[in-house]
This record gives C-alpha cells, structure tokens and sequence, in this order.
C-alpha cells in the first residue's frame, strides 16, 4: 500500500488570516492564490502492518516527536475515512526551503494528502483531497491544484463545503512571481500562532473582515479580464491589510524586518518610474513581488543590487498535485526518497 505525489506550493494574492474553527482548520474568510512552478513538495507513503509506528523523514532525516505528531495526526483522519488502521512510512522532499516563509507546510501538506489517499486506498476526487489538505495546513487546500485557485470558506460546521478549486489555468496568463529572500531563518511568529493572535486581540482584526471578500471580488475579476494593474494593486493593499492586523495584537508583532522595507520600497520606487510591479508577503519577512514577464529581467536585476537581499527565485504559474510512479523520479527527490523506501517485508 503506497504512492507517491507531488505538489508545488502556492502564494496568496488575497490571503488567509484567521481561523473560525481550529481544529478543523475553517477559514474567518476566503482566499486566492498562484500555485508557483519552482518551488514543490515529493511525498511518498507506504501503509503496513509491519510499521509498529508512524515514522516520517523530512530531506533525508527521521524527524522528532513532534514533527511525527503533527503527520500521525493527519495521518489519522485519512485512516479514519478509509476505516484501515495501519501505521505508514513517510518520506518527503522539499524542493522549497523549509520553514523559510515559502510554504513549505502547503506543498508538503497537499503532496501528502494525496500520497496519503490513493496509498489507502480511497479514491477521491480533487476536491476531497483539498479538504483534506486544509486539516494539515489551511493553505495547502490550494496547492492541490494548480494556476490560479480559490479556496471558498465555506459555512458549514463540518467543514464539508471548505476547500479549493482553480479559477484559471495558469497557462492562460503568464505572470512572474520573485520570492525574494531577506532572511532564511525560522520565523519567530508562526502563521498559526500569529493569526489566532490576531483573531483574539486586534481591535483591526475586524477592519480585516469587512473588506477582505470585497478584494477577493476584485482580484477575481482582475483576472479573468487579465488586468495586471487592478490585480496587483488589490494584492498589494490587501497584504498590507493583514499585516497591520498585527500591530494591533496583544502582544503585537510585525513579520517586517529593515529588509523588507528595502523590498517593498524599490518596487514602489520601480512602479513610479512606470513599471508595473506589485509585492506581497506572508507571515515572515520575505517579499513576493509580481510583475509581468517582459519586466521580469529588469525587476530581478534591481532587486538583487539591494544590499539587504539574499536570494531571488524566480517563479511563474505552476501545475496541481499529481501522483507520480518512482521510475519517474530523478535527482536528488529520487535518492532521498529510495534511501528510505522500506519495503523489504512481505506484508
Ligand atoms: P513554511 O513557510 O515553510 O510553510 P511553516 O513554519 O509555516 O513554514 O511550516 C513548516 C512546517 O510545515 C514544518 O514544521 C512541518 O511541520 C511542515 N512541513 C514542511 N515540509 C513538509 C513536508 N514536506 N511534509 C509535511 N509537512 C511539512
Ligand atoms: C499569511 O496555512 O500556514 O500565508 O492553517 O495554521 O497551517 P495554518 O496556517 P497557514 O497560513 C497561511 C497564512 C498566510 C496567508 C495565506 O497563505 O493565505
């Protein structure tokens, strides 16, 4: 009993910030987002009875115990919904920095809960797997599939009307996503941790609520009519939307370092010298900065003379989550995950 999948991450354009139901990972409100093609997850997963427990390996090492906990956990509700009680070997590889701020937990979480699924046995559409996928890490709902994706919130208590479906292909309109990196370190504040902050001490968190659907509105429109400009002002006021929740917070925070200031002002001194560029940012100082792919050259180029900048990936509209056979495999995906690819017993 095992599969392999792969599944690539994905960045908000109009974000999720806030939780109505913790455990089952119900959004406050919905979201939109570009699956991105140069950042993915390689998941594979081996139900048996031989396993006396979950184990998972993470780019080639055994995790700890909690890192264990958190894919035993989700592990469970998929041997819940296919009523088979076995434990599962989980070995995974990012092709993404992990815990960096580039949705490594999106990817990892859509790859494995389609690794997950068809490894047991259930077959089930794309749909099921996105809300799966949100029990993992509530933006891996998106990252099951690819281009440009909604993730409906949904108002039921059970979470059964909750998860995502694309709204465009990504091969319909080219943009160019820069995932510039200021500093690679963990981030202290954690997405989960900083918006239940959020949720239960900002007196903003409300001014978030009123208008975050309306955006959503717009920046639908904006592509399907192809209209950068609308886009990507929408994007960029709501990110800056999100992130003034936090300075409301008890304690407050910001994800803001002095290097995402830099960012964020070079592509504001860029769009008044006429080039149409826009940025974005998650729960971590790293910036996302959209423009068009004819100006993709010259926004890398000046990006990268900023002093504060680490490294610039240079991403475009990526594809949904697939099940992949292991011949398939190459590189390093291929090595770390054979080198753990148990199987030796006759289960
Ligand atoms: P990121 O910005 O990379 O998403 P987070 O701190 O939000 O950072 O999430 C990192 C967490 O996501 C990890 O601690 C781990 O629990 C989970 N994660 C990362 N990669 C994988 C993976 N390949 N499979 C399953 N879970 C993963
Ligand atoms: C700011 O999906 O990482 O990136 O559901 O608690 O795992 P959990 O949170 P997570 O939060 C993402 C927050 C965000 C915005 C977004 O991706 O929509």
């Amino acid at each position: 009993m095992e599969a392999l999948a792969k599944a690539h991450t994905n960045i908000a354009l109009i974000k999720y910030w806030g939780k109505r139901d913790e455990t089952l990972f119900l959004p406050m409100n919905s979201s939109l987002s570009i699956t991105l093609d140069a950042f993915y997850t390689t998941t594979s997963v081996e139900f048996c009875s031989c396993l006396k427990s979950d184990m998972f390996v993470l780019n080639g090492n055994l995790t700890n115990e909690e890192e264990t906990k958190k894919i035993s956990n989700f592990l469970d509700k998929v041997r819940a919904l296919a009523g088979v009680n076995l434990h599962a070997m989980v070995s995974s590889v990012n092709n993404v920095p992990t815990s960096a701020g580039f949705a490594s937990s999106a990817s990892g979480f859509a790859a494995l809960a389609l690794a997950a699924t068809k490894a047991i046995g259930l077959d089930i559409d794309h749909s099921i797997v996105s809300r799966i996928a949100r029990q993992g890490s509530g933006s891996a709902c998106r990252s099951v599939y690819g281009g440009y994706v909604e993730w409906e919130k949904g108002v039921a208590a059970d979470g059964s009307d909750s998860y995502a479906s694309p709204i465009m292909d990504g091969e319909a309109w080219d943009l160019s996503i820069l995932s510039v990196m200021v500093d690679s370190r963990n981030k202290k504040v954690l997405s989960r941790e900083g918006m239940k902050r959020t949720v239960d001490t900002s007196p903003f968190y409300s001014g978030w609520l009123d208008t975050v659907e309306e955006d959503l509105e717009i920046a639908k429109g904006a592509i399907i009519n192809r209209d950068f400009g609308l886009l990507g002002k929408v994007v960029e006021a709501n990110a800056l939307k999100m992130h003034a929740t936090t300075l409301g917070a008890d304690p407050p925070f910001t994800y803001f370092q002095g290097a995402t200031l830099d960012v964020m002002e070079a592509v504001k001194q860029m769009r008044a010298e006429g080039v149409p560029v826009y940025f974005t940012i998650d729960a971590g100082p790293n910036v996302k900065v959209l423009c068009q792919p004819e100006n993709e050259a010259y926004v890398q180029k000046v990006l990268a003379a900023i002093p504060t900048v680490q490294s610039i990936y240079l991403c475009h509209p990526g594809p949904g989550a697939k099940v992949l056979s292991r011949s398939s495999l190459s590189g390093t995906s291929k090595k770390m995950l054979n080198q753990f690819h148990h199987h030796s017993c006759t289960n």
